[in-house]
């Protein structure tokens, strides 16, 4: 099974690299393939003739998008576009990954939404992406667009900035008000090799850890399995100020995912891999 991975450097993109190491792999990074340039995708693509394009590729500074709509635009919605009309063209099946930002967060803290809810993206990053969602339905109908969260893996995430943190300082200041579920890329790899192998039906499908957390209790986590003493202290969205209003609901519900039979770990069983694994 010939499979094209756009966007092959990214932290997603290793692991799906891994996950499929057994298919013949075209990995393109955007030096090789800009998903930008239709132009480029479209001679690539019929040159390769993969039959799976699993697109990594994304624009992903959530606070820096705010700033930079047009390229953030360019990248998660008209490059989704550009794959989605190429991949219709040369009956390849597009593989696609989203966020849980496309939702505004506004919905009550005990239900998880599932993947018809209403989208209000509060951030650009979250627009942006949802465009491109939009696009991939439009263009085609051979898709998987996964939506996911709070990723980590073998790149710059979360747990590294506060593993470091956690050795250097002796306290630190961490969101408790925005729910939502840390995933492993390894495990979100697993499900797109899984989708594929089940044939289940095209379409969207939330894909996190299982698990309900918050940036906090994740940091009280991540510190407890690494025996890490630093003062986690509970701080407020609106006390840390970032750039970007993050949605304070990003509970995404698996039931989806889970009718095709595809199960997916708890976020603490993939965060022990990952620290044992780093
Ligand atoms: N990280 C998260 O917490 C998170 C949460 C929810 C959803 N997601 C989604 O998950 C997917 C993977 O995220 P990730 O964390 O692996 O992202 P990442 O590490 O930032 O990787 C994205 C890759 O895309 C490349 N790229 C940027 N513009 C490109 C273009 N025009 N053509 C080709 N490649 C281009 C980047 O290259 P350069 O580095 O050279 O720019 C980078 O290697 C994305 O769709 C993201 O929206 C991520």
């Amino acid at each position: 099974m010939k499979i094209l991975i756009t966007g092959a450097n990214g932290m997603l993109a290793k692991a799906v690299i891994n996950e499929f190491k057994d298919c013949e792999l075209i990995c393109t990074d955007v030096n090789e393939l800009d998903i930008t340039n239709l132009e480029d995708v479209e001679a690539f693509v019929s040159k390769t003739k993969p039959k799976y394009i699993i697109n990594c590729a994304a624009y992903t500074a959530v606070d820096k998008a705010e700033d930079e709509e047009e390229l953030a635009r360019k990248v998660n919605s008209i490059g989704p576009k550009n794959l989605s009309i190429v991949a219709s063209k040369q009956d390849a099946t597009l593989v696609h990954v989203s966020t849980d930002y496309v939702f505004g967060g506004a919905k009550s803290i005990n239900e998880a939404y599932v993947e018809d809810d209403e989208k209000n993206p509060t951030t650009v990053y979250g627009v942006t992406k949802l465009e491109g969602e939009k696009e991939i339905e439009k263009n085609c109908d051979k898709y998987y667009i996964f939506r996911t969260a709070w990723l980590f893996g073998d790149g710059k995430n979360f747990v590294r900035t506060m593993l470091n943190l956690g050795k250097e300082k002796e306290e630190v200041n961490v969101v408790s008000d925005q729910h939502g579920s840390p995933t492993y890329t390894v495990d979100l790899a697993k499900v797109m090799h899984d989708a594929i192998e089940k044939q289940i039906p095209y379409g969207i499908y939330h894909a996190t850890n299982e698990g309900f957390t918050t940036w906090y209790e994740f940091t009280r986590k991540i510190f407890e399995m690494e025996n890490i003493k630093c003062k986690v202290n509970s701080v407020t969205s609106e006390e840390f100020q970032s750039k970007a209003k993050r949605p304070k609901n990003s509970k995404l519900s698996k039931e989806k995912l889970l009718n095709e039979g595809i199960h997916i770990p708890t976020y603490e069983d993939a965060l022990k891999r990952y620290l044992q694994n780093r």
